[in-house]
Order: structure tokens, then sequence, then C-alpha cells
């Protein structure tokens, strides 16, 4: 059985005070986690070790991106070495924002993905379509050709080491989530390309979570899906009420 997996991204926000405060509040709402949801938030790089400070051990460490080179050379960027030092278990690989502002590729996403395995720091892989792109009707090609490419360099027996969250661009921070239904089915078709690529037990093994303007009001007709096994959360992620209160829905179910 797979866990669930609920996933804040903080993005580029909060002072270093704020970030603590946030990360205090979801530690006090968020006691007594059961064992099959994993929680993980991702602030900004410059907040990881304040926010490690303040995490109690049930909850995970994760940042928001990763350069695959161990050290040297590469101004500005961060290892995995480095993630891991600083209490990191998780990083967002390959969100759309990246792919859009910062033309990131996806050999660029299977660099870090091979990187992240090679450390264990376990990648959550972002996916999705844009308004153009659906409106084409183009999402399955689209969301096929980025989970190809993203893991076709991944060894046989790692891709269980990886979660994947579709993300359909349209949706990030408009106020307009996906219809459950229509996220489940292209959360079945990523599952299908994984079977694909790897063993059908294997495939079954990794978490693929919806993302996309997710709120406590919204989150449990995700979870109830049968293939969404969670939830990356942006904008409700950044307050301690609706983050916490979108893990309690999760614990009703
Ligand atoms: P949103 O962002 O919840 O604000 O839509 C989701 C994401 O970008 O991961």
């Amino acid at each position: 059985m797979r866990s669930i997996l609920i996933a804040g991204n903080w993005k580029m926000n909060l002072t270093v005070e704020e970030a603590r405060r946030l990360a205090l509040d979801v530690r006090q709402g968020l006691t007594n986690l059961p064992e099959n949801i994993e929680v993980v938030v991702c602030p900004s790089f410059v907040h990881l070790s304040g926010v490690n400070f303040q995490l109690p051990s049930s909850i995970n460490l994760g940042a928001q991106d990763v350069f695959w080179k161990s050290n040297g050379a590469y101004t500005g960027e961060i290892s995995c070495e480095q993630l891991l030092d600083v209490g990191c278990s998780y990083v967002i690989v390959g969100h759309s924002e990246r792919r859009e502002y910062l033309k990131e590729t996806d050999v660029m996403v299977s660099s870090k993905v091979l990187a992240c395995l090679k450390h264990d720091l376990r990648p959550i892989v972002c996916v999705g379509e844009n308004k153009e792109e659906r409106e084409k009707k183009l999402t399955e090609s689209k969301v096929t050709q980025q989970v190809e490419l993203a893991f076709k360099d991944v060894k046989s027996g790692d891709i269980a080491k990886v979660d994947i969250a579709y993300e359909p661009i349209w949706a990030i921070g408009s106020g307009e989530a996906a219809e459950p239904s229509d996220a489940e089915a292209v959360v079945i078709l990523i599952r299908q390309v994984l079977k694909g690529l790897f063993s059908e037990k294997e495939a079954e093994q990794v978490r693929i979570l919806y993302g996309g303007s997710v709120n406590p009001q919204n989150i449990a007709s995700f979870v109830l899906e049968k293939d969404i096994d969670g939830a990356l959360v942006g904008g409700s992620s950044l307050k301690a009420n609706e983050f916490v209160g979108i893990v309690k829905q999760v614990m009703k179910i």
C-alpha cells in the first residue's frame, strides 16, 4: 500500500522570521501524524536550516530545486550533498515555474533525478500541461513525454524512490483546481507510462500526487480518487491553518 504524501511548496516567499513562525505553527498543528501520511515542507534555500530547527522528526524538510553536480564552480547552484547537510530528505524537481522562467528542460530534470537517487534524496518530479496544450488535447502526449524523459535513465529498483506530482499548469495558483476525475485519469496514464519503463510492481510503488489550487475544501475529493496519493500544495501551504487543515482532512479519510 502506498502512503499519502502532502508536500507544501512555499515558493519564493517569507522572511526568516515568517518562515520560522510558519514552521512552528505547522509543527504545533500536526502532532500525532499517522504512519500512512507523510508531510513535507519546502521553503526557500535560505530558510532550510532555520526551518529544520523548528520541525519535529515527523515532518520532513524539502528544497525547491537542486543542481546535478556534486560540487565545484557552479555559481548560485546547490548540490544534493548540501541539501542533505541542512536536513533535507526531499526536493521538488522540474516544477513548471522553473521549466517556464528558468528554461529548465527534460534533460536537466533527468540529470537532477539521477543525482537525487545517487544521494538518497527523494525527488518530487513535477509534470503537467499548460492551458494551450490542454485545449489542443495534448495533455496525454505532453505528460507521457515528460515522464519518459525524466525517468528513462533511472535504474530498475530505483523508481520507487521517486514521487511524481501531476500539476496542470493552468490550475497552479489560479484558484481553479482540476476536476478530480480528470486528474485521476492523467495519474492513471502516468502509471501506465511507468509500467512501460519499469515492471508493473515497481510502477505500482510510485506515489503520484496532484497539485494545483489544492485547499482544505477540495483535498478530500482528490485523495479519495483511487490512484491519487496526495498533493503538492502551493498557496495554501503558506497559511498554517490551511496546510494543517489539508492534512487533517486527509487524516479523516
Ligand atoms: P498552488 O501551487 O497550490 O498555489 O496552485 C501548486 C504548486 O505550484 O505546486
